[in-house]
């Protein structure tokens, strides 16, 4: 009587839930060969310990850019060892956006002890310059989402990391990988950019389907049973996601359409499954609609496509609960429940979620659930995170 239960940790689709993660470093980046080699061109003296060299990487939403300076650095580490020890140090700057963060992050990556305060940035160049010539270490910085470091700082601690050798005899000392996407850029910022000279500008080209079908393939081969995803629906999956031409759109499309197969028993999925959350899913939402909300909006937004990637709907209670969580995470103060609820049905009118009524099995009265079937819940995340950064 139990074998109802038998699908569950049957696994009968997925092997292996790793490489469906936004985060997972895969091993190879399915075609982008000649970007690869547009780098090694750039960086190709970098085995002379005198030498630093410098890219800017530009491109769209999820075009691989921060994969493409991961897999690169590793790369590099690997080709030179015994040659150049090259010490790779990423940083996010969305996350940490002011110069002096940047700069702790550097001199704590190479010193852990390295006290927290008390220093001018000058002193903390030093710092970098000396630990790295005592380890015989050559920093590859990567600056991810630079803009943010940009406006906070119009490119003055560029400047000076560009120009942390002048004057000196040791030479080497670090080399500089930025990276933003293109459309954030504004002229000042793009400015900033082109200093970096024409030849040292690499454009990440937006993935065309087929690109982004190969990207599917690659995901599927590592998370899926062999034979269990077909050229169909590969191909179904790389269409759908070529409206935003986000390789993150073709990992969320191919695990929910997974999951969808596993929660119907079956061993293959279909290409009906791509279609599991509803009508419209990878649609464009429009990235202007997302940036155009209030801050709480965009607030209410987030809390709700948390809950979303995992769940397929949330009760207003809950998303009221999450949305406070988010405030704490901003330090802002929530709005009340009223101004809450108008937030709500802002997103639901501008069809961002659906909400339904029904009735909840325990207490009083009836409960509205609330669904995202029209998005994509994890791209959204990120969408609505890079606009509320922007506030
Ligand atoms: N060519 C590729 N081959 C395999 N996986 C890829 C490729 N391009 C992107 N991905 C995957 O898609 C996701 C998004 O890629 P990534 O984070 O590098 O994009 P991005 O250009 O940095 O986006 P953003 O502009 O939002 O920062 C990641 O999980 C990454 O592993
Ligand atoms: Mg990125």
């Amino acid at each position: 009587m139990a074998g109802y239960l038998d699908r569950i940790g049957a696994g009968k689709i997925l092997r292996d839930p790793e490489p469906l993660s936004f985060d997972y470093l895969p091993e190879e980046l399915v075609g982008r060969d000649s970007e690869l080699n547009t780098l090694a061109a750039i960086f190709q003296q970098i085995d002379d310990p005198r030498v630093s060299c410098r890219v800017a990487i530009t491109g769209n939403v999820g075009s691989g850019k921060t994969t493409l300076s991961h897999i690169f650095a590793r790369d590099l580490q690997r080709h030179l060892s015994g040659k150049r020890s090259i010490k790779s140090v990423y940083v996010n700057c969305r996350n940490h956006p002011s110069k002096s963060q940047v700069l702790q992050r550097i001199v704590t990556s190479l010193d852990a002890g390295h006290p927290e305060r008390g220093f001018g940035s000058g002193e903390i160049l030093q710092s970098i310059r000396k630990q790295a010539h005592n380890s015989k270490e050559h920093i590859l910085l990567i600056l991810d989402e630079v803009d943010h470091l940009l406006r906070a700082d119009k490119g003055d601690l560029l400047y000076q990391l560009l120009r942390i050798d002048e004057g000196r005899e040791e030479t080497g000392t670090m080399s500089l990988m930025i990276v933003s996407q293109e459309h954030v850029l504004d002229s000042l910022e793009g400015a900033v950019i082109s200093r970096f000279g024409q030849n040292n500008h690499l454009r990440m080209d937006r993935y065309e389907s087929s690109a982004l079908t190969e990207i599917a393939r690659q995901r599927a081969d590592l998370a899926c049973v062999e034979g269990s995803v077909s050229e169909e629906v590969l191909k179904m999956i790389g269409e759908r996601a070529s409206e935003t031409a986000d390789a993150r759109v073709v990992i969320e499309l191919l695990e929910s359409a997974v999951k969808g197969a596993e929660v119907s028993g079956r061993v293959e999925v279909r290409p009906e499954d791509v279609r599991f959350h509803g009508r419209n899913i990878g649609r464009t939402v429009e990235p202007s609609i997302v940036d155009n909300l209030g801050l709480h909006a965009q607030m209410v937004l987030l809390a709700l496509c948390r809950r979303l990637r995992k769940a397929a709907e949330v009760t207003t209670g809950d998303a009221e609960k999450l949305y406070h969580v988010v405030c704490e995470e901003y330090e802002e103060a929530p709005r009340s429940h009223t101004t809450f609820w108008k937030h709500l049905k802002t997103l639901e009118r501008l069809e961002l979620i659906e909400a339904r009524t029904g009735s909840k099995s325990e207490g009083r009265g009836r409960t509205q659930f609330l669904s995202m079937p029209s998005a994509l819940p994890g791209t959204m995340e990120k969408r609505v995170e890079n606009a509320l950064s922007n506030h």
